[in-house]
């Protein structure tokens, strides 16, 4: 199928108007809402060490509460690493697409179970009515180094790339879930050893430049189904986070992490910190790429509400216990649709 090639192929054989599988319903167009700017918390990773920790642990209590989304500082993922990252990736994107096609699968949870590298296009595009004007490669991060021999090997600079980003992006994901865990009062390690044995995925979102931007989507709207996500864009611009039920554009910036919360910490949390929805916008004129890692359970792990954070008269337990492995099967088994994996826990 032509559409399964993605959407680089399609734009490099040169189409001028998007095909119809991409052309969504007029009311989910993204150019239908009303887009606000706004900047998500910010919050300087400096201030998690020293005396200034109290107001860090304040600072993230807040934001995921409110947002579920911020950006952090600071971050100790340096610049250099991130470009080499960024330059990696746009590289392996830009191979012939046959070198591409043997990562391609028809199986959209096959890295997640099984460790392979996976090259993709939309999200699931055999459950999906209108296609995603995105391609991405996906691989796990952990078991490190174990997973590496499963990467690209071309471009040479990849997996080097790759490995030195996640490493930084894991110690970066601990301190947050450290940080998490305080903001909580959970100093009995209740959420922490949810995280003893995780699952660390790398995403590469590539979404070309669309002749049609205001008829399709990158992404659309979805909540992310792990533990918490640590995004990079590039400085072309597409993110944008619902907040207060309206739709926030993202500022790109050079020096940000943005950091958001999944769908087992909203659980583990009883839903206090939210796994809040968001999506990709498209532009005609450049490529855009964004970075994703997550840091999750792994997937035997069971989840449900942390126990301190649940009482029987003023917190009752929002969602039921699932093991972060079926909680996927569930996620990959349907279209990208908003928060609709969560209310199946409910
Ligand atoms: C994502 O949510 O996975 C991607 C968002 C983006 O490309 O900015
Ligand atoms: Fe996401």
């Amino acid at each position: 199928d032509k559409c399964l090639k993605g959407v680089k192929a399609l734009v490099d054989e040169g189409i001028k108007k998007i095909p119809d599988a991409y052309v969504l319903p007029v009311h989910h167009r993204p150019c239908h809402s009303e887009i606000f700017f706004d900047s998500l918390p910010l919050i300087d990773m400096t201030d998690a060490q020293g005396e200034r920790r109290p107001q860090f642990i304040e600072a993230i209590a807040d934001a995921c509460e409110k947002w579920g989304f911020f950006q952090v500082i600071n971050h100790g993922v340096s610049p250099s690493m991130i470009q080499r990252m960024v330059d990696a990736a746009k590289e392996f994107f830009n191979l012939p697409l046959e070198e591409k096609m043997a990562y391609a699968s028809d199986d959209v949870a096959k890295t997640r179970r099984t460790g392979a590298t996976r090259v993709g296009t939309s999200f699931n595009p055999s459950k999906e009515t209108t296609l995603q004007w995105r391609d991405h490669l996906r691989h796990p991060c952990t078991p490190c180094p174990d997973v590496i021999d499963n990467w690209p090997d071309n471009p040479t600079c990849y997996r080097q790339a790759a490995l030195d980003y996640s490493v930084a992006i894991k110690q970066l994901a601990e301190q947050l879930l450290a940080g998490l865990s305080e903001s909580l009062g959970l100093y009995d390690g209740s959420l922490i050893e949810k995280f003893y044995q995780h699952d660390q995925q790398l995403a590469v979102n590539y979404y070309p430049p669309c002749p049609n931007p205001d008829l399709a989507v990158g992404l659309c709207s979805h909540s992310d189904p792990g533990g918490i996500t640590i995004l990079f864009q590039d400085d072309v611009g597409g993110l944008q986070v619902l907040h207060e039920d309206r739709w926030i554009a993202v500022q790109p910036s050079a020096d940000c992490l943005i950091i958001n919360v999944g769908d087992q910490m909203e659980i583990l949390t009883n839903g206090r910190y939210k796994s809040v929805e968001h999506r990709a916008v498209l532009n005609s004129e450049r490529p855009r790429m964004s970075i994703i890692s997550s840091y999750n359970p792994s997937r035997h792990t069971k989840i449900s509400p942390i126990k301190h954070l649940v009482d029987e008269h003023h917190h009752p337990a929002l969602y039921r216990e699932i093991s972060y492995a079926d909680y996927l099967q569930y996620f990959y088994s349907k279209s990208l649709d908003g928060k609709s994996c969560i209310h199946y826990v409910k």
